[in-house]
């Protein structure tokens, strides 16, 4: 049974929505899954001042947190954030920089690795934003499996570098997004159990 860590950030709840998919999609499909979202770490008075981001602060207030070790337990990584000027969000980023003493020991490498990431638009940085994820699992030593466009579902999305969410065109995934969160999830399993077998 392959450990599939999902590990994202999300202040409005798209990357929530997403990473939900992906672990329905992963424990139907017989994997055994963590879905652990990344600590807030802005104010709680810029957090209060919107309040759809209050909103699912308080959604999310008993749900698992992420922590090094999903990481250490985990044979495939599919990590998520929203696009913050391009580039991936602060609370994810501090995470990642929590990850030191794992990554020092080695214990990053040699898993698969893919990434998701929502943006308001199209052209809004979603691609930098999945080339900094995959650019950090790089240095991890990981196994970046990029969706390519290994099926005909990603010429709908269009987006080889992981999966993107436009919340500007649609807020709810539509079937497009569901069909490139499964095809990214299928294929992140069917390679880490090759990996593993
Ligand atoms: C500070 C900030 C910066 C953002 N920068 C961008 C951006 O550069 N391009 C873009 O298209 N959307 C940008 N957005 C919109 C978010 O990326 C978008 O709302 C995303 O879907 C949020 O995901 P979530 O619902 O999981 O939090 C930004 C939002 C915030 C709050």
């Amino acid at each position: 049974m392959t450990k599939l860590a999902i590990i994202y950030y999300s202040s409005y709840g798209t990357g929530h929505a997403m990473a939900t998919r992906l672990a329905a999609t992963a424990e139907a499909q017989g994997a055994e899954v963590r879905l652990r979202h990344v600590r807030e770490t802005a104010p709680d008075e810029a957090v209060q001042s919107q309040e759809p981001w209050a909103a699912h602060v308080a959604e999310m207030k008993d749900k698992p947190v992420a922590q090094p070790d999903d990481l250490d337990w985990a044979d495939a990584v599919i990590m998520g954030s929203g696009t913050r000027y391009g580039h991936i969000t602060s609370q994810l980023q501090s995470f990642i920089d929590t990850l030191g003493p794992l990554w020092g020991q080695g214990k990053l490498a040699d898993k698969v690795y893919a990434a998701f990431t929502s943006s308001q638009t199209k052209h809004g940085g979603q691609e930098t934003t999945l080339e900094a994820m995959n650019t950090t699992f790089a240095h991890f030593g990981g196994i970046i499996v990029p969706p390519g466009y290994t099926d005909q579902v990603k010429f709908n999305d269009g987006n080889p570098y992981g999966v993107g969410k436009v919340t500007g065109e649609s807020p709810e995934l539509n079937d497009t997004d569901n069909a490139a969160l499964d095809h990214l999830v299928t294929r992140v399993l069917t390679i880490a159990g090759k990996l593993n077998a």
